[in-house]
């Protein structure tokens, strides 16, 4: 079945502030295109064609002179500044300027919102709906581009099953058929019907690939993965970004088999533009082609640029040297004019399907608009709301009566605008979340809600990103302060009937350098819980946070636990609207949860052993504790209760290249409205590889009134039962028998049997 369908839904994003924007012209034919470039390209120098293959920083580093190297044609693209009057002020230079005014591309890291803030892009995958993620990216976009932005680094599609990789709060999570869902639908969102389509931005599928298996979950290690894993696993976000037209792609830093993804020609031209047909064009991670050097992979610069271009890399973000070494490398006859041709076609079609040439200027007097449009942050609620995940609710702790009079709000996460939108805030931008506190607040008018931070949190090593954070540097807190801080929230509990305790990860806990050892709550969090908790109240732990948490103690003595991630802009309203039963959470793990940091990675779609799940060695596979996790793949609780029933097939067995029908009956049996996920898992008991012993292939989100009921449909076909053979090396679909599950989550028990024949 093709995740495609689940998208009809969510096409266009009309706000009001796009109504408003100047009519659309009809996009280009790649002929018209082809005839644009080529009269273009004729009249280029070969400087000013490397000058398109390099993006220069804008804003970031101090003594950064732009202009000087826009006006003689020496940068294609700026990245690293978000100013609109200085956008239109450097393109002028670009456009007015430069002997063949050819604009300038500018990109930034638009990752989940620009002014108004969305979840972070692993909560949007917990809302198992692609639409929401698509709203979420076309509402970034909009912003964005009216404030000048023209391309965004977004969406990163790695798949991450290392929850102390910190980069896992940007992608959706362990699984490429929902990671491919998400992917599909963020390039929609962003690039709009088409490239160019008003009021959208261009999208960048990063990182490519396999960055998220580094090794040990440190961000920048190595990756070792086979390609059998590449192509089954890590590939297809990616291919799937492709396959909706995504119009440029970012290349990983890291090593993949011992060759950096930068200067790994196999990745960049034989599976990306060969294998897939790519035709747009690839940007270096920022500094990478300089670094190939670092990683003692290239001998020197010169040989950096030669071997970055002789592996399908377009364009070189911010390490200069392709300007520095490519004019010499063409001098020399080691790369040829149709090289740089080549590289340089795919930046000018960009260029000009985007209409940069007809409108090069952001329309100042349009952008408050814009950013400040209503609808924006309703939907961003509606985002935060679909994202949560309940994982857990002993005796119906939630939702919460209106009617409760004294409530403790209590935690580091509680009151932080930073930290409740998360992490990869747009450059400059001054954080204005609505706070959990807030959003409580806000709900409850007539009640006391009294408020305690409790001891501060802190990572033990800076991050470098604190730079870039608005706002003066707090000094840290000395022992007796937190203590002090510590005693002062448990008193705070002491007076009041019911504690929403708020805690996880501050912002930049999560995000590019930022993995961590542990997946414990950090500092003294789980010891204020306990001390809550002794007190006897009724207790609510709200979790934000970028990744998986090992919450094993709360897991065990905490009433409710709600998963909010870091919800975005209307985060503290959104978490209100979920705990007060305005909204009933239906989210689910799009992520395992493990018991322990130490675990990782753990993931559902492991290939069996000779001692599965069930077998007496299983157990003592670490005998210093059970390695299943704590929550698995897909789980996620509901105010109400769901029955599945009637899992049938339309036929109980298929032809190789056939499609067959899954049908299952749900009901909500509950007594409110709620939403469910009904996921699909298969297995192939045999073949020419052992296969894992689960696979998603199927996923569908369904909102039920109490007492109604659904038929839910899925199809299996070739693209669900195929994979890419290691022993064969190619793809296969083999006549085999298999499993099928259909539920809730990742251990869903309802099964039929499925024979593949010839
Ligand atoms: C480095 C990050 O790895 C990448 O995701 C980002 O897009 C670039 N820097 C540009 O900021």
């Amino acid at each position: 079945m093709k995740w495609t369908v689940f998208l009809a839904a969510g096409l266009l994003v009309a706000t009001r502030s796009q109504a408003s924007a100047q009519p659309a012209p009809a996009p280009l034919t790649d002929e018209q295109v082809k005839a644009k470039v080529e009269a273009l390209l004729g009249q280029m120098t070969l400087e000013e064609k490397v000058g398109q293959l390099t993006q220069i920083a804008g804003g970031l580093f101090p003594g950064a002179k732009p202009e000087e190297a826009l006006r003689k044609g020496g940068a294609g693209s700026v990245l690293w500044l978000n100013d609109t009057k200085e956008f239109n002020r450097l393109q002028r230079v670009a456009v007015e300027e430069s002997r063949l005014r050819i604009p300038v591309l500018y990109g930034l890291d638009v990752i989940h919102g620009y002014r108004t803030i969305f979840p972070i892009p692993l909560a949007l995958a917990a809302s198992w709906d692609p639409a929401v993620h698509e709203r979420a990216a076309a509402v970034a976009a909009t912003e964005a581009r009216a404030a000048g932005i023209h391309w965004t680094f977004a969406p990163m599609v790695d798949i991450a099953r290392d929850a102390r990789w910190g980069r896992i709060a940007e992608g959706a999570g362990e699984d490429p058929y929902l990671g491919a869902a998400m992917a599909e639908a963020q390039v929609r969102g962003f690039q709009g019907p088409y490239l160019g389509a008003p009021g959208r931005l261009l999208a960048c599928a990063k990182h490519f690939a396999a960055y998220g298996a580094a090794e040990g979950g440190r961000d920048y290690d190595p990756v070792y993965v086979p390609e059998g894993r590449l192509r089954n696993v890590y590939f297809p976000p990616f291919h799937a970004a492709v396959e909706a037209r995504v119009g440029s792609v970012m290349s990983a830093y890291m090593d993949l088999n011992d060759v950096p993804a930068a200067g790994n020609r196999w990745l960049l031209h034989d599976v990306l533009r060969e294998d897939w047909g790519f035709g747009g064009f690839v940007v270096s991670d920022a500094m990478a082609i300089g670094n190939l050097v670092i990683q003692n992979f290239a001998r020197d610069g010169k040989d950096a640029a030669y071997r970055a271009l002789s592996a399908g890399l377009n364009m070189d973000m911010a390490s200069n040297t392709y300007p520095q070494y490519l004019p010499g490398l063409v001098g020399e006859g080691r790369i040829s004019k149709a090289q740089i041709d080549e590289a340089v076609r795919p930046i000018l079609a960009v260029k000009f399907r985007l209409g940069l040439f007809e409108h090069p200027y952001a329309d100042e007097s349009r952008v408050q608009a814009v950013l400040s449009d209503p609808g924006h942050r309703q939907e961003s609620r509606l985002a935060a709301q679909r994202s949560m995940v309940l994982l857990r609710n002993e005796n119906r702790a939630l939702p919460l009566p209106k009617t409760v009079s004294r409530l403790a709000v209590i935690g580091p996460l509680a009151d932080s605008p930073e930290d409740t939108e998360g992490s990869w805030m747009v450059f400059g931008h001054v954080p204005a979340a609505v706070t959990v506190l807030q959003g409580i607040r806000a709900k409850l008018p007539g009640a006391t809600v009294e408020y305690a931070k409790g001891p501060d949190i802190r990572r033990d090593i800076p991050s470098m990103f604190d730079g870039f954070m608005p706002g003066p540097k707090k000094p840290p807190q000395t022992p007796d302060q937190a203590e002090a801080a510590f005693q002062k929230a448990v008193e705070t509990a002491r007076g009041a009937d019911v504690v929403v305790m708020v805690l996880g990860e501050l912002a930049h806990m999560s995000g590019e350098a930022a993995s961590r050892a542990s997946l414990d709550l950090p500092g003294r969090q789980e010891e204020l819980l306990k001390a809550v908790v002794a007190l006897g109240k009724s207790v609510v732990l709200v979790l934000v946070n970028g990744r998986p948490l090992s919450v094993n103690w709360a897991a065990e003595h905490v009433g409710a636990i709600l998963e909010a991630w870091q919800p975005g802009t209307e985060g503290g309203n959104a978490v209100a609207d979920v705990l007060f039963g305005d909204a009933n959470p239906g989210g689910k793990l799009p992520v395992t949860f493990p018991r322990s940091g130490a675990h990782g990675p753990l993931y559902y779609a492991r290939t069996l052993t000779h001692q599965p799940e069930g077998s007496p060695m299983y157990r003592s596979r670490y005998w210093d504790g059970p390695t299943t996790p704590l929550y698995p793949f897909g789980y996620g609780l509901s105010y109400t209760t769901f029955a599945f029933s009637n899992l049938r097939l339309a036929a109980p067995q298929v032809k190789v290249e056939g499609s067959v029908g899954v049908s299952v009956d749900l009901e909500n049996t509950g007594a409110v409205a709620g939403d469910e996920v009904v996921q699909l898992y298969v297995h192939q008991r045999a073949g020419s590889d052992s296969r894992p012993m689960r696979e998603l292939k199927g996923f569908r989100r369904v909102s039920l009134e109490p007492g109604g009921k659904q038929t839910v449909t899925f199809y299996l076909g070739p693209d669900e039962l195929r994979y890419w053979s290691t022993l064969q090396r190619k793809w296969v679909q083999e006549a085999e028998a298999f499993d099928v599950w259909v539920g809730a989550d990742s251990t869903a028990k309802l099964h039929a049997d499925l024979a593949v024949v010839p």
